[in-house]
């Protein structure tokens, strides 16, 4: 979903409800991990399906492992006790941190003949650290590219284990974590010290890994944060089946929705106070920011508290991607907030600082950074300009700069290549606009009205889809009331209107994407016939069937935004609509479009006949006294009978971005 240049967030004035969050990455990554290194299978419930466990499904299938999927349970049966690929592999790595680090020592310290690649960015991403560690214990690792960076080359180890394995502890706390789980592979004969060089951070994420290896069967000695010794004689076993908790970074920015916005509050499901992730304490910084948490082992409720909210000084070190949070909360505090120790955002996805400095100025705030720190002034009401915010492939960017959208001004936040949240949370717009509120006014509906066979199907349909908006075909919804018409064998005549107005409202119409279903029975074939045009095109005359269907499709204005398409969106069901579109093309132009959608379905048709009917019903459209035929006085008009499909898309949407804030476009 969501493979669009931008999405256009309306100004949003609420917030409550319940959500289900997708399961971590760093406990899924390194589930799947550990899976493929120990002996039998695992059973992993809530696996995060998303970018970066992809390419670590990817990978170990790639090495041998047996993966099957069940929807969020995926069973791993492990290479322990196998032999490993003696053949030459590449794998792809995609920008996933958690997949590439862990891999990399795993594979260095079993050995074999392996390429590790990824995303240009990937390949900016150092891994340096983890390099010389692994070269230091004896195993083979070459640059292919530039040094201290992927992509790289493995090779066969000879691994000296004897003395303490120095780390740095001050770059990503992936490194430590990359050898805490590959190293237990060596450790059958002698204990395994591994040493931090430097101040450790990000610890929170080695809990994480610690408290995973044990329930992988590795009991890691911990001494401080300074030294870690794996036993001898660990060995990785499976704990038979494993769940893998909710994001507690995802949470965050629920979290904030809930401190944010005006409603009942915000329940989150599937994390809590029982959680393993350091990010979990992201709730206490939001506390502070004055939101009000209540929590149970696996579940948070939030409300607002403190309006406008607390600003803030904190050390950010052990709500590392959380804290990102933070920054955006920060604009509606009441005075800077200032997030310090947060060094490691310069080396994610992208450099984060600079990221979150650059896109809160786009929004009017005053920001300042360093090296490691971020100061955020709050942005006072009459200050907010509509922005497009620039994501930079980073998922923490654009969900983050989604909560933008509840600025007092109630200007549009637009968030530019909106499914790089995949990476993390595929569905997390669904799951904003399942709990988020806007003002129906606020919610945009593009009408796109015309005479039948104009082509405003298809082209509403390619706008809605180019926009990730809603898509309303009004036609269906009088097709639809025919069908159903004739079904109860009610003549469809002005003495039954009444009786058809009536089964109207009671209809159990569903649509799903391109499928129109009534009940449990797909009927988007039968509702398309010339026939069900012709009963649609009567029972549209009766007013009392156009009342019945008006609240039906009122409620199609649902968040992000619509694209309707008809007789009379502009003109009656959403005249207050930003932009109308009057569709049309000459008759015989339509004439000959449906003759070739009829020759196409196999249907055999003659044009003269379905010109004469086009003509037919244009002129009872049009002359009805119920909402006729006719274009809204503030509609723009396009003729497209010399148009092909995408120039029409282009000339929609770029009326569109006539209608937006200079600033968005
Ligand atoms: O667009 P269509 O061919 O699927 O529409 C079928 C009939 O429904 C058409 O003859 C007129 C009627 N209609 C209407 O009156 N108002 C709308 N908004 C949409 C369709």
């Amino acid at each position: 979903m969501y493979d669009i240049p931008f999405l256009d967030l309306p100004a949003l004035d609420g917030a409550q409800g319940e959500v289900t969050l997708p399961g971590s990455k760093s406990i899924s990554n390194r589930v799947l991990l550990l899976s493929a290194l120990c002996e039998g299978t695992t059973v992993i419930h809530d696996l995060l399906d998303s970018d970066d466990t992809r390419v670590m499904l990817q990978a170990l299938r790639q090495l041998g492992c047996e993966v099957q999927a069940l929807g969020a349970t995926v069973s791993v049966t492990g290479l322990g006790g196998r032999a490993w690929p003696t053949q030459a592999i590449e794998f792809f790595m995609g920008n996933a941190g958690t997949a590439m680090r862990p891999l990399t020592a795993a594979l260095a310290v079993q050995g074999g003949d392996f390429t590790l690649k990824g995303v240009p960015r990937m390949h900016e991403r150092p891994i340096g650290d983890l390099v010389d560690a692994l070269r230091e214990l004896g195993c083979h690792i070459d640059y292919l590219g530039n040094p201290g960076y992927p992509p790289l080359r493995v090779g066969q180890p000879q691994l000296k284990l004897e003395q303490a394995i120095p780390v740095r502890g001050d770059v990503s706390s992936q490194f430590l974590t990359a050898l805490l789980m590959a190293l237990p592979l060596a450790a059958a004969q002698r204990p395994i010290t591994i040493e931090v060089v430097g101040e450790l951070i990000s610890k929170p994420y080695i809990e994480i890994t610690l408290n995973l290896l044990s329930r992988f069967g590795i009991v890691v000695e911990r001494q401080g944060w300074q030294r870690f010794v794996i036993p001898a004689g660990s060995r990785y076993q499976s704990p038979g089946s494993i769940h893998v908790e909710a994001d507690a970074s995802s949470a965050s920015y629920f979290i904030a929705l809930g401190a944010i916005a005006q409603g009942k509050g915000i329940r989150i499901h599937g994390v809590g106070a029982d959680s393993i992730q350091g990010d979990i304490r992201f709730v206490q910084a939001a506390e502070r920011m004055g939101a009000q948490i209540t929590s149970g082992p696996n579940w948070l409720d939030i409300r607002r508290g403190a309006w406008p909210l607390k600003a803030l000084d904190l050390d950010c070190n052990h709500i590392p991607d959380a804290a990102m949070t933070l920054a955006v909360m920060a604009l509606y505090a009441d005075g800077p907030t200032t997030l310090r120790n947060i060094a490691s955002w310069r080396v994610k996805e992208t450099d984060r600082i600079a990221a979150m400095a650059t896109e809160a100025r786009k929004l009017g705030a005053q920001v300042e950074e360093g090296s490691d720190w971020l100061r955020v002034h709050p942005l006072p009401a009459g200050q907010w300009r509509a922005a497009r915010i620039h994501t930079y492939d980073d998922h923490r960017v654009a969900m983050c700069f989604s909560l933008a959208a509840f600025n007092p001004d109630q200007v549009p936040v637009r968030i530019e290549d909106p499914k790089c949240v995949a990476k993390t949370f595929p569905n997390y717009f669904e799951t904003l606009w399942s709990t988020a509120h806007a003002r129906a006014s606020a919610i945009p509906v593009l009408c796109i009205d015309g005479p039948t066979a104009s082509g405003k199907g298809t082209l509403a349909s390619l706008v809605a889809q180019h926009l990730g908006y809603h898509y309303l075909d009004s036609g269906a919804l009088y097709r639809l009331t025919g069908l159903v018409a004739r079904r109860a064998q009610l003549p469809l005549e002005p003495g039954h209107a009444q009786a058809i107005a009536s089964l109207v409202a009671q209809m159990p119409l569903r649509f799903d994407g391109q499928q129109i279903w009534l009940g449990d029975e797909e009927v988007s074939a039968i509702i398309r016939s010339e026939s069900a045009g012709m009963d649609a095109s009567q029972v549209s005359a009766f007013p009392e069937v156009r009342a019945a269907l008006l609240d039906v499709q009122q409620r199609f204005r649902r968040l992000p935004g619509l694209v309707a398409d008809g007789r009379d969106m502009g003109t009656v069901i959403f005249p207050d609509a930003p932009l109308k579109v009057y569709l049309t093309a000459d008759a015989l132009e339509r004439a000959k479009r449906r003759h070739r959608q009829l020759m196409e379905r196999g249907i055999d048709a003659k044009i003269n006949v379905l010109h004469a009917d086009l003509q037919a019903r244009d002129a009872r459209d049009s002359q009805r006294s119920a909402a006729p035929l006719k274009p809204a006085e503030d509609a723009l008009l396009l003729d497209n009978s010399h148009l092909g499909i995408p120039e029409s898309v282009e000339w929609v949407l770029k009326a569109w971005q006539g209608k937006r804030p200079p600033t968005l476009v």
